[in-house]
């Protein structure tokens, strides 16, 4: 009988893939495995049978990777598995920094008992008026499961796709339009892209990735979205940007109190993989993973 030991909010058809030879909760000692959605792990004690983490999501900078390796228990994600929740909400963000539709929304709440309402619509028209995505230039650095997604749909958008990763998986390579161009120096993203949007790992080499002076290399007016990480960001970096009119928006799923006020922040509570089917999605995932690694010790996922 192997033990899995649960932390925070795993979606109940994940439990349901475990058979009988399963004892599974969240109050389980001496465990053989864990699954966690976006509980901090940093500083937990692990049983002495810990073989394996399962993350039923993408970022693993909840987990303690590096105590992991040291002790030899096996950390994987569930790749994929909500990916197409954030793509969707990619490009909402994308949407919602062109056109002002948040403004439009707001002001037609407040009309409740205009009579004129017809006539002063029109008005409306002129202040939120927006651009189109069509014909733009959409930047995607990482060009893993969730940005390979991302730049496909930008093309039925019609939009101009370049895409950069310096480690791109042979599926994710296959995955992607032959229609978006590869680049291959990231300097040459930044300063062709009307757009960018950020789909890597947060780690020691990539923290900080838009900083004062890859901004300065990209065009002026440039739309940023972060669906990734905060701290890929530097933020007092991009408010500067922002202030400046370099940045016209910054769409990010990571709140952060001193952006959350600007007039071009569009901020989100990470909401990225938040949908039914993809808390569905990465719960199954972890859990055929959890099981096929503690019968035959290896890892499925790429
Ligand atoms: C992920 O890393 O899977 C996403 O950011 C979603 C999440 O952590 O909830």
């Amino acid at each position: 009988m192997y033990k899995i030991k649960l932390y925070n909010n795993i979606a109940p058809i994940g439990i349901q893939q475990f058979t009988a030879d399963y004892e599974v909760g969240d109050d389980i000692e001496n465990e053989d495995a864990i699954l966690v959605r976006s509980a901090n792990l940093h500083n937990i004690e692990y049983s002495d049978h810990l073989k394996c983490i399962a993350r039923a999501g993408a970022g693993t900078n909840n987990i303690d990777i590096d105590a992991c390796t040291q002790r030899g228990i096996v950390v994987f994600n569930t790749p994929g598995a909500n990916s197409n929740a954030v793509k969707e909400l990619v490009f909402a963000g994308m949407l919602l920094a062109s056109r002002d539709i948040y403004g439009g929304i707001s002001w037609a709440k407040t009309q409740q008992n205009n009579e004129n309402l017809a006539k002063d619509m029109e008005k409306q028209k002129k202040k939120y008026a927006g651009t189109e995505l069509n014909q733009k230039t959409l930047g995607v650095i990482g060009c893993g499961a969730i940005g390979v997604q991302v730049a496909n749909l930008a093309l039925r958008f019609g939009m101009k796709v370049r895409g950069y990763d310096p480690f791109m998986s042979i599926d994710a390579a296959w995955n992607l339009s032959r229609y978006v161009h590869h680049d291959s120096d990231i300097d040459d993203l930044f300063r062709n892209s009307d757009f960018i949007t950020i789909h890597i790992p947060l780690n020691e080499k990539t923290k900080n990735t838009i900083n004062k002076e890859t901004i300065a290399q990209m065009k002026d007016g440039v739309k940023i979205l972060n669906f990734a990480r905060g701290g890929l960001v530097n933020n007092d970096d991009i408010l500067e940007a922002l202030n400046t009119g370099k940045v016209a928006k910054y769409v990010t799923d990571f709140p952060t109190p001193e952006l959350v006020n600007h007039p071009n922040v569009i901020a989100i509570p990470h909401l990225g993989a938040s949908t039914a089917e993809s808390e569905e999605n990465c719960a199954i995932k972890a859990a055929q993973e959890t099981m096929h690694y503690l019968q035959y010790g290896n890892i499925r996922n790429s």
